[in-house]
């Protein structure tokens, strides 16, 4: 379906009924037993119901979750308790990638080889597997060190190729854990348009983590505002800029409004979950 100028309600065709979602988290908590006795309670209970070909962009302090959130849904990290639903009617072979937060790439594999390693899971030839692998490489830029090892590159060039390896295998569900944060500001825009426009050519259910909000209403359909730990939904905005978008609306009078409602919810968790570190000190 074509969204372009339909700027609310991305699980919706034109007029028609919205589209079952594609993810649905029910009541899903998680903590974590630390040295054996003491556990933390990191997450929840927290309810997402995200459509089919959503752009949900996930904000909150640091440590409130958002980590913890992403690995439940990718199913890396069970729930302490409720439940997760994807539904993968689509004839995919892999339904879900991942980018983390630390590129997640093999240092003893080339770029190209890493890249090739989730179309080599789902069992495409060697010769189709090369000619994917390269496009994707090219598209962000990295033809010219297909041969090379990531040891060699910056880290934005490593964030490059994990955003590759996941978009090569062209999974229905994309989650991202704050994949731009460790760039400088200028590759961030850069990546950033990159990926709206690959992702305004071939829609796909993405989840994106990021501490941004600027990011995340130039990117999302819809953000969510997580509290300080353990992380709940505060605030679900729907973001109202056309597609297909471009850095452009940065400068739209909205955007500023936006990102000010935004933060007006998300400012008292940041200084939440501050306190909360400062008394663990
Ligand atoms: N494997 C783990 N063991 C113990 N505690 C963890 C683990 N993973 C996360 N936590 C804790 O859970 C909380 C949420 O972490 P995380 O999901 O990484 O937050 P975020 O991504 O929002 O910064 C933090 O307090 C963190 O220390
Ligand atoms: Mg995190």
């Amino acid at each position: 379906m074509d969204h372009a100028g339909h700027p609310a309600s991305p699980g919706a065709t034109d007029g028609g009924p919205p589209a079952a979602p594609r993810i649905t988290v029910r009541e899903v908590t998680r903590s974590f037993v630390t040295n054996g006795r003491s556990a933390v309670h990191a997450l929840g209970p927290l309810d997402l119901s995200i459509g089919d070909a959503e752009f949900l962009c996930v904000v909150g302090p640091s440590g409130c979750g958002k980590s913890t959130l992403l690995k439940i849904i990718a199913g890396l990290l069970a729930p302490s308790s409720g439940e997760v639903a994807i539904d993968v009617s689509g004839d995919h072979r892999i339904p879900i990638a991942m980018v983390f937060q630390d590129y997640g790439i093999y240092p003893w594999k080339t770029v190209r080889a890493n890249v090739e390693l989730g179309l080599r899971l789902s069992g495409r030839p060697p010769t189709e597997r090369r000619e994917i692998a390269d496009d994707w490489l090219s598209r962000l830029g990295l033809a010219d060190f297909a041969d090379v090892y990531p040891g060699a590159l910056s880290g934005g060039m490593r964030q490059r190729v994990s955003i590759a390896r996941a978009l090569a295998i062209d999974p229905e569900v994309l989650l991202m854990d704050e994949p731009f944060a460790a760039l400088d500001a200028q590759l961030r825009e850069v990546l950033q348009e990159e990926l709206l426009t690959i992702w305004q050519a071939r829609r796909r259910t993405v989840v994106f983590v990021t501490h941004s909000l600027e990011e995340a209403l130039l990117l999302g359909d819809r953000v969510v505002v997580m509290s300080a730990r353990p992380g709940r939904i505060i605030a679900d905005i729907t973001v109202p800029f056309e597609r297909p978008r471009s850095s452009e609306v940065r400068t739209d009078p909205l955007f500023a409004k936006l990102r000010g409602e935004l933060w007006t919810g998300l400012h008292s968790e940041v200084v939440a979950q501050f306190d909360a570190g400062k008394d663990r000190r």
